[in-house]
Parts: C-alpha cells; structure tokens; sequence
C-alpha cells in the first residue's frame, strides 16, 4: 500500500484512499473513500467538501489507513462502517446478513404503492435478513403489522436491532422459521414479499468478492437453478393471502419470465417490475377469487 503524507487534510485523504480503492478495481472508488473519511470525521456525506482543509488528527489517520487497508482487500464498505442506508433509514449491517441492495428499494416502493391505501395491512416479509423490507414498509404504513421470517437466528437478532432502531419494533413481530413453514396456514395477509436467496448454487463461487466472501451463503444460494426457494414460496404463499392480497418478488435478472410463468398458475395480474436500471428483476402476482365466492373487497 503506498504511503501518504501526514498530517493529512480532509480533502487528501478522500483522494488518497480514492487512489488505493481504484488500484483495489473497487466499483466505487470516491464514495467508498468519501464514505470513510466522512465516518472517521463524523461528518455526513453532503458536508464533507464544506471544509476540505480540515486536518486529520494522528489517531483519525490511523482508522483512516486501517479501514482503507481493509477495504483495500475487499471487506465490504458496509461490514467496515457497521452501517448503511436503505430507503432513506439508517439500518445497522454485520456478517450474519445480506447487506442490503439499493435495487431492493424497488421491491419496497412497489409494495407500497399496493398498499397506501389498505387500512392496517398486514404484511408477511418471508428471508427477512437484517429486515430492511419489513422495517422500511412498517415505517412508512404507519398502521402496519409486519410479520418478518427468517431462517437464520443471527440474521433475526440483527433485523429486532434495525426494528428498534427506526421505532417500528412495535409492529414487527419476528419469526425464525424455512419459509412459511411455522407461518399461520390461513389467509390473513394483505400482501406477502421475500427478497430469498436466487444464486444457482454453481455460480456463487464466481460472485463478487464482497458479495462471496462476506455474505452469508444462506442469504444467496438458491439451489441447482437458483429457483428452489422461489418455487417453494410461490406453491405456498397463495394460501396465506386475503382476497385481492399479492405476492411481490425480487429474483435474479434472468429469472422473472420464468417466475411470472410459475405464479401465473396460482396468481391472476402477474406482472414484471424493473430495477432502478431498467432491467426486469421483480414479479408480482393478485390472490384470485376463491371458489363459490363473489369477488369482494379484501377484508
Ligand atoms: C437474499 S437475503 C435477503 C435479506 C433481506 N430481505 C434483504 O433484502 O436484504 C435472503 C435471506 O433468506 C434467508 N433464508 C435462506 N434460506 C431460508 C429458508 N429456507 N427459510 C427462511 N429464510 C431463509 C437467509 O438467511 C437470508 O437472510
């Protein structure tokens, strides 16, 4: 790693850990700098150029080398902080879940826009991870009840953290369970969403390092064609929705066709949601009418 002079002003040291992120092929080389600096100086993002000959003390350039070391390797930005945002909120990361995707927030405003006008939803966030979904949704449908399920106990700790973090642990109650296994069989949900692992398991190894090396394998491998949690939870979810309720969600960019393929046989309006590059990612699909019943509002 080359050396820098010292002491260093604000404005050095982004460009300086810049520099090494950029030799590192780091997708995103200014922000991850700009985001170091600006959590060794506690200053926000959009403040950080306002002072830019702010100088780092010995001890702040000391974290500055460690953290631009590490990140140097490839430990991911959000492991090192401890950190992130996810749809406007502050959300809490560790090893023990998938760090959250800014493509995800999609999956969020879509199942919103389903749902602002639904009195008391109630919605079930099957993989829940570190509950960026359920958290976000219940933040933003005041009078939510969110049901958040995960396999991974770790992972459920984290997502009770982030919970109380944004003030909506009142809402969200929190389940260790595969899939909807120990979820209620009956149709109490207005609408059920998952994020599930959908990495075919031969091609987790030629992932992103960050991505292989640092999320959990739980959190990614989706099985011979990465559709086996997908399938399970489009089989098992219809039955778990009220009338007019939907299923929402977010596969891999190769798999929406066939997922709306498989929800179709289940589900009515089955449609396809693209992510913020344009690329279909997500699939949502309408409860249909029970037999012998009228269709009616959804209760
Ligand atoms: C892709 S991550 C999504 C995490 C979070 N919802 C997000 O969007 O950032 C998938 C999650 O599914 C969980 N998971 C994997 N297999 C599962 C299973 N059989 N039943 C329930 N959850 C499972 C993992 O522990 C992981 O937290």
């Amino acid at each position: 790693m080359c050396s820098q002079p010292d002491p260093l002003t604000l404005r050095d040291a982004i460009y300086w850990a810049e520099s090494i992120f950029e030799s590192a092929k780091i997708d995103s080389p200014r922000a991850d700098a700009e985001w170091i600096v600006g959590d060794i100086l506690s200053i926000e993002r959009p403040k950080l150029y306002l002072k830019p000959d702010t100088r780092l003390t010995k001890t702040q350039t000391e974290r500055l080398r460690k953290l631009v070391s590490r990140r140097g390797d490839r430990v991911p930005l959000q492991h090192l902080l401890g950190y992130t945002e996810f749809f406007s909120l502050p959300f809490l990361c560790s090893p023990n879940a998938l760090i959250p995707r800014p493509e995800t927030e999609i999956l969020v405003e879509t199942a919103i826009s389903y749902l602002l006008n639904r009195p008391m939803p109630r919605i079930l966030d099957l993989c829940t991870g570190s509950g960026v979904i359920a958290v976000s949704l219940a933040h933003n449908l005041p009078d939510a009840e969110v049901v958040a399920a995960d396999l991974s106990i770790s992972a459920l700790l984290l997502a009770r953290q982030n919970a109380r973090k944004n003030g909506v642990s009142g809402r969200i109650s929190l389940f260790r369970a595969h899939l909807l296994s120990s979820i209620l069989d009956q149709p109490v949900f207005h609408a059920i969403v998952a994020n599930p692992p959908y990495v075919a398991t031969q091609d987790v190894s030629g992932l992103q390092t960050e991505v292989r090396d640092f999320d959990p394998a739980l959190a990614l491998d989706g099985g011979p064609d990465g559709l086996t949690l997908l399938r399970q939870i489009i089989s098992e979810a219809p039955s778990l929705l009220l009338e007019n309720g939907f299923l929402l969600l977010e596969t891999s960019h190769d798999q929406p066709h066939r997922v709306a393929d498989l929800m179709a046989a289940s589900l009515r309006d089955v449609s396809i949601v693209k992510d913020l590059t344009g690329t279909d990612r997500f699939v949502v699909g309408f409860r249909k009418p029970r037999k012998g019943h009228r269709r009616s509002a959804v209760a």
